[in-house]
């Protein structure tokens, strides 16, 4: 960590309450966001986790007119399933708070007001539909007509979404208000727009002043090339914070321009609680003296990069212009892109994908926390599947942790009287687990600070793997007998590196960690701990071991498969054109995993048709000193005289298979593509057969 902040302040997006809150979204924000706070607090830093719900805007009065509510039902519904689910995930947030309340309304009305007053925002008038039954201006949501490209009569007031096209409101044929069914009445209206475009320059040079993701910056290099717009910060709305000017009666401030604000009402509200009054500007402003004294991260899911990497800073610039204090900018803004859900996009309407509150109902929290933290879409979209779920919870979670740590503390319990044994003198292999139980915290400490959470768990893991290795190597079972101060020392590395693994692990499954600091029966809190201790050999020998708990049960497949049948075998949701469907990427593997297969380059020497199949080829190729026989299942893509003569790449080591009585010995790479097509992986120039492919 740069120490040059000495404060982190953290803020993971609003979720909107008008849902519950799916595994999507804590993908894309909130597992990250909470696995480096608590790390960071491990780390004994100063650091405040801030959220809370976005409770304005359209889509939450839709949804109160379908049900015949208020709007401030349908928040007070959500807001409070989400803050509930959140806690039971073991999200540490400090607040939770939610855009309703007073402080936000005011802190909204402020900035919208010190703009007013800097002489910032420019009125616009426009045309735009209003009911005169309902008396109000009608949303591009709440009018829809007829598509006066394609004729679609349901088109809606903001995109036809037949044609894709679109659309002003005013352009519809035979316009009607969703609420009443009228026809409404095209009117002037005034609205207020913020020059975001005048800060381009300024937000160009922060941009070029900060390390972001190459995900986030490609977004944001877009958005500046194509030149920032004037955006309207004022809406025709009945629900939202009124604008607080003269004859803007009937409308609300835009809910973008207020829901980032809610960050720091959101932390205004924890000043209150805490009895702190200053506590908020802390975090959230600087004293010029000290710029950057704090460090803000921002985590959010892609689709709100632009809010908070240009037009919130913008916001916060133009505030700042204003001389009256100085709010600090996002040092980072780790966005992730999406999470799909078994091969496609979750759609509650299709009934494909689960809420987070259904999930944890469950499955415990630490598994899901678990197995979504090895697949974040950190730098791409990545894919929620069943299967991977169960695989990483039994093998991973059950097998490879769970099952070192029972081993570890059964044996303490059964040959040491339930007494962590005393070490002696180390062997090679003691010091090799030690080496890497040392070189851990900082190995994975480094890989959650460049927020690359995937790679820190499974540097954590690795441990385990090692742990595992360890005891199976020392063969304790056996020097029990034969050489019982090895075994003792065994035995106490293996409570080391247990608790070890409790500290390491413990941003991503929290629940787990305290169970083992529990067994262990150690002072405090696995949470509470410091990270760099995760290295250092703390367990006492003679200390005493608790009852020991089952860390982690194994998922049966009938669980899975009835899980997979709830929600996943609803009417998939259809990819949008633009994105072929590509086949999922696998589960992630080592560097070594990878190093198992041994490809090699191999010229074809002979090949013909296998008699009687339509799809069989049988190969002949040479592997520098040797012969092989393969065969290949792509005649029909194929003449065997294309192939004479060729390089191309075939797994070497892979076991012999019989295919129609043929003997097959490796196998030919080739690419496949959804559609059918198939290409046999060839090399660009000439090169000895036998070559290593690596
Ligand atoms: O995408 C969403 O769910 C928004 N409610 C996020 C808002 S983040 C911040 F602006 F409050
Ligand atoms: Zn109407």
């Amino acid at each position: 960590m740069q120490s040059k902040f000495s404060r982190t302040l953290v803020t993971a997006a609003l979720p909107y309450a008008n849902g519950p809150i799916h595994l999507g979204h804590l993908a894309g924000a909130y597992l990250p966001a909470d696995i480096y706070v608590r790390y960071l607090r491990l780390k004994g830093e100063d650091v405040i986790f801030i959220c809370g719900s976005d409770e304005h805007g359209v889509p939450i009065t839709i949804t109160a007119d379908k049900e015949g509510v208020t709007p401030q039902q349908i928040v007070d519904r959500y807001h409070k399933m989400n803050k509930e689910s959140f806690e039971k995930f073991g999200m540490s947030f400090d607040n939770y708070s939610r855009t309703s309340l007073p402080v936000h309304h005011q802190t909204g009305q402020e900035f919208f007001l010190e703009f007013y007053r800097q002489k910032l925002l420019l009125e616009k008038s426009e045309k735009q539909l209003f009911c005169e039954k309902d008396r109000m201006f009608l949303a591009d949501r709440y009018v829809e007509g007829t598509c006066p490209v394609c004729g679609n009569l349901d088109a809606r007031g903001d995109q036809c979404e037949k044609c894709g096209t679109w659309l002003e409101q005013t352009q519809l044929i035979d316009p009607k208000c969703k609420i009443c069914g009228s026809t409404p009445v095209v009117k002037e209206t005034k609205h207020w727009y913020f020059p975001l475009g005048r800060f381009q320059a300024e937000l160009e040079k922060f941009v070029d002043s900060k390390k972001w993701k190459d995900n986030v910056r490609s977004y944001v290099d877009s958005w500046l090339k194509e030149g920032l717009a004037d955006r309207a910060v004022t809406r025709d709305l009945h629900w939202g914070i009124p604008v607080p000017l003269q004859g803007y009666e009937n409308k609300v401030l835009y809910v973008w321009f207020e829901a980032v604000l809610g960050y720091i009402s959101s932390t205004k509200e924890l000043s209150q609680k805490r009895g702190d009054p200053n506590l908020w500007k802390r975090y959230w402003q600087s004293d010029g003296a000290s710029d950057g004294e704090t460090r803000y991260i921002a985590f959010i899911g892609k689709d709100n990069i632009v809010f908070h990497t240009l037009i919130f800073p913008a916001m916060l610039m133009a505030w700042n212009q204003g001389g009256k204090s100085r709010y600090i900018l996002p040092d980072a803004v780790p966005a992730n892109e999406f999470l799909n859900f078994e091969g496609k996009k979750f759609s509650k309407s299709r009934g494909w994908g689960i809420d987070l509150k259904d999930f944890i109902e469950v499955f415990p929290s630490d598994t899901l926390r678990y197995a979504l933290a090895l697949n974040l879409p950190e730098s791409r979209d990545s894919d929620f599947y069943w299967k991977d779920f169960q695989a990483r919870v039994n093998n991973e979670l059950a097998d490879t942790l769970g099952n070192f740590i029972n081993r570890t503390l059964q044996f303490t319990q059964r040959y040491y009287d339930g007494k962590v044994p005393e070490r002696g003198t180390l062997s090679q292999l003691d010091r090799w687990v030690i080496g890497e139980m040392e070189n851990a915290p900082k190995k994975v400490g480094e890989l959650f600070e460049a927020f690359k959470f995937r790679d820190g768990v499974v540097e954590a893991m690795s441990l385990a793997r090692a742990a595992n290795k360890y005891f199976n190597d020392s063969e304790p079972w056996k020097t029990r007998k034969d050489n019982p101060v090895q075994c003792a020392t065994t035995i106490n590395i293996c409570a080391q590196l247990t608790r070890s693994l409790a500290v390491l692990l413990s941003p991503v499954i929290p629940y787990a960690a305290e169970t083992i600091w529990k067994m262990l029966r150690l002072d405090g809190t696995a949470a509470a701990t410091r990270w760099e201790s995760a290295g250092e050999m703390k367990v006492e020998a003679a200390s005493a071991i608790g009852h020991l708990d089952i860390l982690f049960t194994k998922i049966e497949d009938s669980t899975i498969e009835e899980q997979i049948k709830k929600t996943a075998s609803g009417e998939a949701p259809a990819q949008q054109p633009s994105a072929p469907a590509t086949a999922p990427i696998k589960s992630e593997i080592t560097i070594d995993d990878f190093r198992k297969v041994d490809l090699r380059v191999a010229r074809v020497v002979n090949c013909e048709k296998v008699p009687k199949s339509e799809k069989l080829l049988r190969i002949e190729v040479q592997i520098g000193d040797q012969k092989r026989q393969i065969v290949a299942g792509i005649s029909k893509h194929y003449k065997p005289e294309d192939l004479v003569g060729k390089n191309v790449i075939v797994v070497a080591n892979l076991a012999p298979a019989k295919l129609m009585g043929l003997e097959s010995n490796g196998m030919l790479l080739a690419a496949s593509s959804e559609d059918g097509k198939l290409s046999v992986l060839t090399t660009v120039a000439d090169i000895d057969s036998g070559s290593i492919v690596r």
